[in-house]
This record gives C-alpha cells, sequence and structure tokens, in this order.
C-alpha cells in the first residue's frame, strides 16, 4: 500500500490506471469505513482511499480540532482491507490558499436536515468532495448510506456536473445492539454508549408505525421526539421524508409511499456531549 501527501506523486501514481476506485475518509476509520473498502475495491483497477479531516464542513463551535486523528491504526487496518493508495494531503496542501471558490448545493437539498442544524456543512462537503475527485479522478466513488443527505448530495452534484464518476452507496454497518457505526461513538460514554441504541429503536418504531399505517406524520414525528427527549436526550430532528427528494410527504400520500418503498425516517439527537445520526429507509 503506498501512502501519498502530494497532488502531483497521486496523479503521477494513478496516470496508469483506468478506472480508480475511491473512498473519500476524514479517518478515524471504524468497520463501518472498511466495508465501503471492500465494497469499493472489485469496483476499480485501483483503490484509494483519501484521509483528510477537512475544516471547511466542521462549525466553529464544532469538533474540528479534537476530531480523532487515529493515522497509524487507520493505514493498518486499509492494507489489510486491500486499500492500494492512501491520499493523505496537508491542509497546505489541499487548501494552500483559502478556499474561495466553493460548491453550493441547491438550498432545497441542502438546507434542511442536517444542513438547517449544520449550515455550510453540505458547502464545505462538496467542496472538498469535488476536490478530492479532481485529485484522484475516480471511476467510481463510494460513500455510506448512514450520511443519507450527503450520499444524495454528492449523487445531485455529480450528475448536475455531469462528472464521469459511478457513485455508489454502501448499507449502513451496525453494532451487535443496533447502534449505527460512526467515528463520533467513540466519544461516548459507557452509560451513553448503553443508551445510544434508542435512537435508531426510535427510528425502527417510525417505520414499524409506517408500516402499520400510521397516518398523521406530524403525531408520529412528535411522538418520536417526546420518546427520546424523556429519555435524556436532545433531538434536532427525528422525521419522515420521501426518499426521491428529502421533502415531508403529505399524510395522504403515506400509504402509497410506504406500499413503493418511497420513504426515508431520518433522525438527530445530542446523548451527553454526542451528536449521533441514523436513517432507516421504509
Ligand atoms: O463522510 C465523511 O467522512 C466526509 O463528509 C467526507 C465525505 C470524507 C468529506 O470530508
Amino acid at each position: 500500500m503506498k501512502i501519498i501527501k502530494t497532488i502531483a506523486e497521486l496523479r503521477s501514481h494513478l496516470a496508469v490506471f483506468k478506472r480508480p476506485a475511491f473512498v473519500p475518509t476524514m479517518g478515524n476509520l471504524h468497520a463501518g469505513h472498511l466495508a465501503l473498502v471492500r465494497q469499493a475495491k472489485p469496483l476499480g483497477d485501483v483503490l484509494a482511499v483519501s484521509i483528510f479531516v477537512n475544516r471547511l464542513q466542521f462549525l466553529p463551535h464544532e469538533d474540528f480540532d479534537t476530531y480523532p486523528r487515529t493515522w497509524e491504526a487507520d493505514c493498518q487496518a486499509l492494507e489489510a482491507a486491500g486499500c492500494d493508495v492512501v491520499f493523505a494531503p496537508s491542509e497546505q496542501e489541499l487548501y494552500p490558499e483559502p478556499q474561495g471558490f466553493k460548491i453550493h448545493p441547491p438550498t432545497e437539498l441542502a438546507d434542511l436536515l442536517e444542513g438547517h442544524f449544520r449550515p455550510g456543512f453540505f458547502v464545505g462537503v462538496c467542496t472538498v468532495v469535488m476536490k478530492l475527485f479532481a485529485c484522484v479522478q475516480p471511476g467510481v466513488a463510494v460513500f455510506g448510506q448512514k450520511d443519507y443527505q450527503q450520499l444524495m448530495v454528492i449523487r445531485r452534484m455529480v450528475q448536475q456536473f455531469a462528472l464521469p464518476i459511478d457513485v455508489q452507496g454502501a448499507p449502513t454497518l451496525r453494532a451487535a445492539d443496533g447502534l449505527a457505526l460512526s467515528s463520533r461513538n467513540n466519544y461516548l460514554s459507557p452509560a451513553d454508549r448503553g443508551e445510544a441504541v434508542h435512537l435508531s429503536k426510535s427510528l425502527q418504531a417510525m417505520a414499524q408505525a409506517l408500516r402499520d399505517g400510521a397516518s398523521d406524520i406530524t403525531a408520529l414525528e412528535q411522538q418520536a421526539q417526546h420518546d427520546l427527549t424523556e429519555r435524556g436526550w436532545q433531538p434536532d430532528y427525528l422525521t419522515v421524508r420521501r426518499r426521491h427528494d428529502l421533502q415531508s410527504p403529505a399524510n395522504s400520500d403515506l400509504a402509497n409511499l410506504v406500499q413503493n418503498n418511497g420513504l426515508v425516517v431520518l433522525g438527530a439527537a445530542r446523548i451527553g456531549n454526542t451528536r449521533l445520526i441514523d436513517n432507516l429507509e421504509v
């Protein structure tokens, strides 16, 4: 496995390949990332993984400085998972001057849910992903479905800019109790780790209620938020959305959407100081 820190070296190393497969990450890798790597491996003729903690996608009060950097362990895990190239640029390499040009995703897709609670997040994500795409020039890129809205925003960006990249989603990996794997799970105290599964449990309950014929979305969402709040969480949202555009469905469309697998329930909530997100397609 080759470790590359500059764009120039990356370009010259990848020049001989026709279809690089690419998995962008911010490091602190867990089994969920490694599943993305294994999914991507057979899709290209070389597999590149980037490790770059992207300052642009963190709000000033968020965890950029404390985001865990676990370089040695990440490299060992990537090598074992079959990664060929780790691209780990410094900030100076990727952003040698303030990044004045940025990708602003459309508001109807990016200013809701995560974009509402983390303003500017998707501008930071799209900008770095576009730049990483320009560096790696992948034929295929794999993103986790745990970041459901991110995957959707990236797909739309690739489509609207006509980038020749096949974007694939990878299913969310879960711990034995059902908690979606996330780098931020490392922040959880033992007590909060025990509690953390209740985010996915709430989403499961919402999904089940929809399958059982629930017909009032507002009531369903309020009940789920209330239940988590009672348990000591601070929910940002627990919500039912249409899969294809992440907008709220009309109550009158629910039955039809459930029948046609057209819904997703998404949640973001804070337990202790840790903000977790999760989703389930219905
Ligand atoms: O999902 C992530 O880890 C990040 O948002 C990404 C796609 C690597 C961009 O920094």
